[in-house]
């Protein structure tokens, strides 16, 4: 990889006319204010003759570039300047996009899979009519396969798992908007996930007291998802800002969107294993042998993972 890096660089110096380091192909698109950087004899003094081997390589000139560039140059210029030094420098370009990609697929197979199989068992071989919780179940695929398309022909399309830097500016506002709507979704759909498991339950366990818990679990998730998703929508004021914000062109506030995340994210787990405990304290009532609790019980487990 070094060998490779340096053999890169032989060949752009060699093909580099005398004119100093603006002379650099990959160089000619910086913008004026990381001219000025550069030709800042401060900076270009590390290095004798501008030599680019050794300008790629030193970390006094990167550092005394990068601040130079954070405080003359706006966000844009500065992730232009970023990506045309990098590009001299033959700095290899990261892209982990199909990585995602390769991990989420099968993911969504298996999901669709065990849905198909549901709907096979319960309407082909029970020929079980429709009830309330298949048409959640139903709701709850439907999103998360849009989340899904939104994630890979949205998000991943316009930059998730690329450098920054690398990216250009519209497909940057178009990754923040898709990331917008798709968080929205991913709140709504843990959500419908979790109501469509109670409302299983309720199919499934009869006795009074424990229809009220799983109501009030029910009117619980429902209102703190809503919450969430308000939270989400209203995020910043105005509502574009939270795809705009990065540039620092545009005027806004936002509220913490990593709060909300956070606080979703404890309140989900705790919901998880509350909903887990509701089907297994019911198996200790049933007159069933050991063993058959036992493989009840990991079938719940699953089932609620
Ligand atoms: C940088 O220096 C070169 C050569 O001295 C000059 O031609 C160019 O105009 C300078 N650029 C800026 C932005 O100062
Ligand atoms: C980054 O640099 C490369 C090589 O110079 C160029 O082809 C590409 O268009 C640049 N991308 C952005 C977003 O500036």
């Amino acid at each position: 990889m070094r060998l490779l890096f340096s053999l890169f660089l032989s060949l752009l110096l060699a093909s580099r006319v005398s004119g100093g380091l603006l002379a650099v192909p990959a160089l000619s698109v910086l913008p004026d204010c990381a001219s000025t950087c550069l030709n800042s004899t401060d900076i270009i003094s590390t290095c004798p003759d501008n030599n680019l081997i050794c300008l790629c390589t030193s970390t006094s000139f990167q550092v005394a570039l990068t601040g130079c560039v954070a405080t003359a140059c706006s966000i844009k210029e500065s992730l232009t300047t970023k990506n045309a030094t990098y590009a001299a420098c033959g700095v290899t370009i990261r892209d982990e996009k199909k990585t995602y990609q390769n991990q989420v697929t099968p993911v969504l197979v298996l999901a669709g899979v065990f849905f198909i199989v549901r709907c096979l068992h319960r309407f082909v071989i029970l020929r079980s009519s429709v009830v309330s919780d298949d048409y959640m179940l139903i709701a709850t695929v439907v999103l998360a396969l849009t989340t899904a398309f939104l994630n890979t022909y949205g998000v991943a399309a316009n930059g998730l798992g690329q450098d920054v830097w690398t990216v250009p500016f519209d497909d940057l506002y178009r990754f923040g908007m898709y990331f917008y709507i798709s968080a929205i979704f991913y709140y709504i759909d843990l959500g419908l996930g979790k109501i469509t498991m109670l409302m299983f339950f309720l199919r499934i366990f009869p006795a009074v007291g424990v229809r009220k818990i799983l109501i009030g679990t029910g009117v619980f998730c429902a209102g703190w998802t809503l919450l969430c998703a308000f939270l989400t929508v209203f995020q910043c004021t105005p509502v574009s800002y939270y795809w705009t914000s990065w540039d620092g062109e545009h005027e806004g506030t936002c509220l913490s969107g990593n709060a909300v995340a956070w606080a979703n994210a404890a309140v989900n787990i705790a919901l998880d294993l509350w909903m887990l405990g509701i089907p297994l304290a019911q198996l200790h009532g049933l007159q069933l042998h050991w063993k058959k609790k036992i493989s009840v019980g990991i079938m719940f487990c699953v089932g609620t993972l």
